[in-house]
């Protein structure tokens, strides 16, 4: 199987797939648009892949190849469709989209990481030509009930497979009421992942729409949310039934010492919403407050594009950090650990 996430993300969801039972992950990549990991799962950790909040989209294997000097698209798409493969492949795809017709309609989408020796359209029309002649009932549509993705996933490999999944995937349910500036589903996911096992209440004091909240409530966080917009609250408590949410400053939190497990929070920092006055003072001033209701061991995700050292306090280590892209924009998950 692969799949694909934001980009940036590769190392986060490697890290999450690889933790289920079942599920080995044996590479992973950028196909120029998105992070593609390459993995097996045993048949019964199929669903518990298809839950992984992190994920944008899901697909079954049909073969990989390499691309070598002077390599010409049809051979390429001759070495990777392999009728034998593409069946076994067809059957995970009928058994979780929809059964299998004689006249199935089709679409293939390429992506490549460069085009000196051959365009990305003319792999497409020989892909296209390639899966014709294996499939003559089939029929090339737009959309397709068959979606064929091949990616170059790093320079000179390629891998092909079946779509299992829609935008539902990365939409996960959806949220009942929209707010400009709102993070995408599949990023919240992967800041709840890096806050670790739930442990008793997360806190976002900058919710938002409550996008990190929702991730955090199905992955078993008691979930708690403030913003200093009493609109964000509003929508808040519309989108999250299970959390708590109330108006609030971040620099001056009305929470006990240590009482939240974990923080996750997507800070003012982006086109949308600004922060109030300069830059590194708030920051400075929101991350003591952070730290000081945060229980040690807790730990602190942070969405910014910088947090410099000079305003991290005492009590807070950094662990790790994660350059990703959204809507084009380079920004950082940053992971922080609360010492005791
Ligand atoms: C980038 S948005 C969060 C978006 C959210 N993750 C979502 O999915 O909708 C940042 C939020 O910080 C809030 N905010 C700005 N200054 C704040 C402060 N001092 N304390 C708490 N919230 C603040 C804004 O109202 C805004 O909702």
């Amino acid at each position: 199987m692969f799949a694909t996430v934001m980009p940036g993300l590769a190392r986060v969801a490697s890290q999450v797939l690889g933790g289920l039972p079942g599920v080995a992950v044996h590479d992973h990549g950028f196909d120029g648009r998105s992070d593609v990991i390459l993995f097996d799962a045993a048949r019964g950790s199929r669903d518990e892949v298809f839950d992984l909040g992190l994920t944008e989209d899901l697909f079954v294997e049909v073969g990989r190849t390499l691309r070598s000097e002077g390599d010409r698209p049809n051979w390429i798409a001759g070495r990777i469709w392999r009728p034998e493969r593409v069946q076994r492949a067809l059957s995970v795809w009928a058994n979780k989209v929809r059964p299998l017709s004689g006249t199935m309609t089709f679409r293939v989408i390429v992506r490549v990481l460069q085009e000196r020796s051959f365009l990305r359209t003319e792999l497409r029309r020989q892909f296209t030509d390639v899966i014709q002649s294996d499939k003559p009932k089939w029929r090339v549509d737009d959309p397709g009930q068959i979606e064929v993705w091949v990616s170059e996933y790093t320079s000179g490999r390629f891998v092909a497979g079946l779509r299992l999944s829609d935008v539902r995937m990365r939409q996960h349910e959806g949220r009942a009421v929209e707010r400009e500036g709102a993070l995408r589903p599949t990023v919240a996911s992967a800041m709840v992942a890096l806050a670790g096992v739930p442990d008793g209440v997360l806190l976002d004091p900058c919710c938002g729409s409550g996008t990190i909240l929702s991730e955090a409530a199905s992955a078993g966080w008691t979930v708690r949310g403030l913003d200093i917009d009493p609109e964000a609250v509003r929508i808040t408590r519309e989108n999250v039934r299970d959390a708590t949410a109330d108006i609030g400053d971040v620099r001056k939190l009305d929470l006990e010492d240590a009482s939240v497990g974990a923080c996750a929070s997507n800070l003012p920092f982006g086109k949308r919403y600004s922060v109030q006055g300069e830059m590194e003072a708030w920051l400075r001033v929101a991350l003591r407050e952070i730290v000081r209701v945060t229980r040690p061991g807790g730990r602190v995700i942070l969405l910014a594009p910088g947090v410099p050292r000079s305003v991290v306090p005492a009590g807070l280590r950094k662990l790790d950090r994660h350059q990703i892209r959204l809507l084009g924009l380079k920004t950082t998950i940053w992971v922080f650990e609360r010492l005791g």
